[in-house]
Order: C-alpha cells, then sequence, then structure tokens
C-alpha cells in the first residue's frame, strides 16, 4: 500500500518536472522575463484599482451566478446563412473560448427541428409501448425512484464539419466544429426501464421519440439501448437546460447527436427499424455510386486544434506559445493526438492532460516557441481502437463530394506572420 503511494508521487513528480524542462525549453524563461520588467512601471500594479478601493456587490447581487461581464464574448453562435427560421436551426459551441474538457450548460450548442419545447415537469410523462409485457407510463417521480448513473459523455451532431465537405469555408472552430458538447449527464439507465416493462422475446429495435412538436424519433438497436444508454435528467449537476430537452433527454453515448432524443415522451420497442425520416432522407450518406449508407451511428475519431484559431489568433510576435485543442471517439478514448507545426511533414506528440474517459472530450496541449513565421496547424486523433483520423482528402477519396454527415477529417489552421489565422487545406 504504502509503496504504491510512493510510485504515483514519483510519478507526478517527474512528469511535472519534465513539463516545466520541456516549457522551458519552449522559453519559459523568455515569458518570466517580460513579466518582471512590467512589475517596474505598468500602472495595473503601481495605482490602486476601483475593485480595491470601495467594496464589492454583498451576498445575492445575483443568485443565479452568470459569468463575469468581460466574458460577454463568450456565447453560442449561429452562421447566418444556415438558419432558415430559428426554430429549425443550429447553433454553436464557442471552443475556442474554453478549455478543459467540461462545456458549460450555457454554451452547449443547440439543434432544434421543432424550436425549443417548453415541457412542464408535473405533466412530464414517458411511455413505453409495443413489444413489452406490460405498457408503462413514468412521471418524474416515478423516474427519481430508480438507481442513477453520472456519465461524461460528448454528444455531436452528426452534421458537424459538413459545411466543409468540398472545401474549407468558415473561419473559426466554433462554426468548423462547434456542433459538439460534453457534459455530465445523471440518469437512469434505459436498461431498468426496459426491464421494467419487461422486453418481449422479439424484440430487438426501439423507438425513442420527443414531446416537442416535431416529434422527432430514431430507431435504436436494442444492444445499445441495454448498454450505456441513459434516460438523463441533470446536465453538470443541474437540471437539463430547456435547449438541452427539459426534464428529460435520451443519451446513447459515442453515437451521432440525432438519436439522442430531447424532451422524450415515448419509447416503442419493436422488433425492426421504424426508417424514420432522419434515418432515410437525412443522416444517410450518398456515396459516389449512388448508393446511400445508412445506419452511421458511431462517431469516428477527430480532432480540432481550438487555440491558436481564426477567432483566436495569436497575439503575441513569438516565443513561448501554447497550443491546445480537442479530441474524441465515439468507440473508446484517445490515448493520443499528434499536432504537426507545417502541413503534416513532421509530427509531434501533444501532450494529453485531463481526464480520459470513454465517449467522452479530451484535451491536448502542443507547448512551443514560435518563431514569428507562417505556420500550417494539424491535429490527428489516434483512439483506443488504433483508429487514426484521416485526411480530407483519404474521406473524400472513400466516400465522395456528397456528404454531409460524418465529417472527421483533419482540419488545417494557417497562421500568418501577423499571427492571424484562416481556415485552409492542403493536399
Ligand atoms: N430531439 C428532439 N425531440 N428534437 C430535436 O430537434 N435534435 C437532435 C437531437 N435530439 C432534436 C432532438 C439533433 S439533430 C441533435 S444534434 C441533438 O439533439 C442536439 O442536442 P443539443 O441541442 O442538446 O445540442
Ligand atoms: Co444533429
Amino acid at each position: 500500500m504504502s509503496r504504491k503511494k510512493q510510485t504515483i508521487n514519483t510519478d507526478i513528480t517527474s512528469s511535472r518536472r519534465d513539463f516545466l524542462k520541456s516549457s522551458i525549453a519552449a522559453g519559459g524563461a523568455l515569458v518570466a522575463g517580460s513579466a518582471a520588467a512590467r512589475a517596474e512601471s505598468d500602472p495595473a500594479i503601481t495605482q490602486v484599482q476601483d475593485w480595491a478601493r470601495y467594496l464589492g456587490d454583498g451576498v445575492d447581487a445575483a443568485p443565479y451566478g452568470k459569468p463575469s461581464e468581460y466574458e460577454k464574448h463568450v456565447i453560442r453562435r449561429s452562421v447566418p446563412w444556415l438558419t432558415a427560421s430559428t426554430e429549425s436551426s443550429i447553433n454553436f459551441t464557442p471552443l475556442h473560448e474554453l478549455d478543459g474538457i467540461i462545456t458549460p450548460n450555457g454554451v452547449c450548442f443547440e439543434r432544434h427541428h421543432g424550436g425549443v419545447a417548453e415541457v412542464e415537469p408535473d405533466k412530464y410523462r414517458l411511455m413505453i409501448n409495443g413489444l413489452v409485457e406490460k405498457q408503462l407510463v413514468f412521471t418524474m417521480e416515478d423516474l427519481m425512484r430508480f438507481p442513477r448513473k453520472n456519465q461524461i459523455n460528448f454528444l455531436e451532431c452528426a452534421a458537424n464539419s459538413g459545411m466543409e465537405w468540398r472545401g474549407a469555408q468558415l473561419n473559426g472552430c466554433q462554426f468548423t466544429h462547434g456542433m459538439v458538447h460534453n457534459v455530465m449527464y445523471t440518469g437512469v439507465p434505459l436498461r431498468y426501464l426496459l426491464e421494467e416493462a419487461g422486453l418481449k422475446t422479439n424484440a430487438k429495435w426501439i423507438m425513442p421519440e420527443g414531446g416537442d412538436s416535431s416529434g422527432m424519433n430514431r430507431s435504436v438497436p436494442l444492444f445499445k439501448a441495454l448498454d450505456d444508454c441513459l434516460i438523463a435528467f441533470k446536465m453538470n449537476g443541474e437540471a437539463l437546460r430547456p435547449e438541452q430537452g427539459y426534464p428529460a433527454r435520451l443519451v446513447v453515448p459515442g453515437w451521432e447527436g440525432n438519436m439522442w432524443v430531447k424532451w422524450i415522451r415515448r419509447i416503442e420497442v419493436g422488433d425492426m427499424p421504424w426508417h424514420a425520416r432522419e434515418e432515410t432522407s437525412k443522416y444517410t450518406d450518398l456515396m459516389e455510386n449512388g448508393k446511400a449508407r445508412r445506419f452511421t451511428w458511431e462517431m469516428d475519431a477527430k480532432s480540432v486544434i481550438t487555440n491558436p484559431s481564426p477567432q483566436a489568433p495569436i497575439k503575441h510576435k513569438k516565443g513561448p506559445t501554447v497550443l491546445t485543442g480537442l479530441a474524441w471517439s465515439g468507440r473508446g478514448t484517445i490515448p493520443r493526438v499528434d499536432i504537426t507545426l507545417d502541413g503534416g511533414r513532421n509530427w509531434h506528440k501533444a501532450r494529453m492532460d485531463g481526464p480520459s474517459l470513454e465517449k467522452s472530450l479530451h484535451r491536448f496541449y502542443y507547448e512551443f516557441d514560435w518563431n514569428g513565421e507562417p505556420l500550417l496547424l494539424q491535429s490527428r486523433a489516434i483512439d483506443s481502437t488504433g483508429y487514426i483520423q484521416p485526411t480530407k482528402d483519404e474521406l473524400r477519396a472513400a466516400r465522395g463530394v456528397n456528404s454531409i454527415y460524418h465529417n472527421n477529417g483533419i482540419q488545417t489552421w494557417h497562421v500568418k506572420k501577423t499571427g492571424e489565422v484562416e481556415n485552409v487545406e492542403v493536399s
């Protein structure tokens, strides 16, 4: 026991030492140098600031806390030409403003087919019918009496990066990759509810259906429903936000966001898939030979550099620079991310940091010394199954150019001498 403890301690110390060494190698001393000079003459240091001179607001000034007013720009944003009507639309998570792996509730991207349903929790009902021994209807109170589970999972819309299939288009990782969020869900394993209803022997599929005006539905194979799906009612510890399906939504870890039915009101159990609109005319991929891929449920491994990026340019002239980003896979964890600064000629291992959880976002960093010259930044995720994130050209060679969904190709950012960053492609 005590020996084990010691080993852990040594590991932490030595990895911290390595990290410090590498950041100094990357020019950490240079940062310390300019920071020391600043202390002599900076009015932010030499003058007493208002916040130190006067009393601040007392408790209760904000019974429900909000971010600092200096963080007002950290918001979900939409792309006007993608928004025909706001009730059937999308906005995007500001990935370039966030760090760590958890997406704060107020900035989780939204995708609605019929606007945000305002469901009264007292009138909320979840019905299970079809191929079951007894049809059941649960209230919220009923759901609260089942054992709960907590899990952190990413939700990625299958259309994330869809606008980039034919070439670089949108300037900002918020727009190219922001249809993803990563939240700690609390909920009841769907398995418990299905077992309560009793599955008939010919049960093979379920059809979750939304209580919003779109009544959105999808076919989910029973093996997945019985594996790791949740009926979730909390996100990051508090009630689901209305935009995310209050009071309850389906969580389908690692699978395309469209299946995560919000405001879920009914689950029908059947022996065949329903081939609903969202799995026929939508969420299928037309291939070069005229046939379409269907049931592309799992999200392939993907990554993106969130800083620097078009909305987060480099502001210093040269020297120590922190590159960071996110990586995820619908099939497991991300043990490794590679980084290139020169469009793929030389690759370096990124430093993974923070929890490495199944079907969750992972955070990576790469600290380097920028020489002030242009860069072509790329990240390449490798997941726990050994799958390597492909280039966009490799994807197009395999699937043609008619697709929208499941674009997990490697993203390139062009950093100019000025530090500005642009979305480009290299081939
Ligand atoms: N569920 C219902 N009932 N109605 C919807 O419009 N949109 C789906 C899915 N579940 C949708 C829904 C799509 S396409 C996605 S990508 C996710 O919800 C988005 O979840 P979010 O809004 O929490 O980000
Ligand atoms: Co979607």
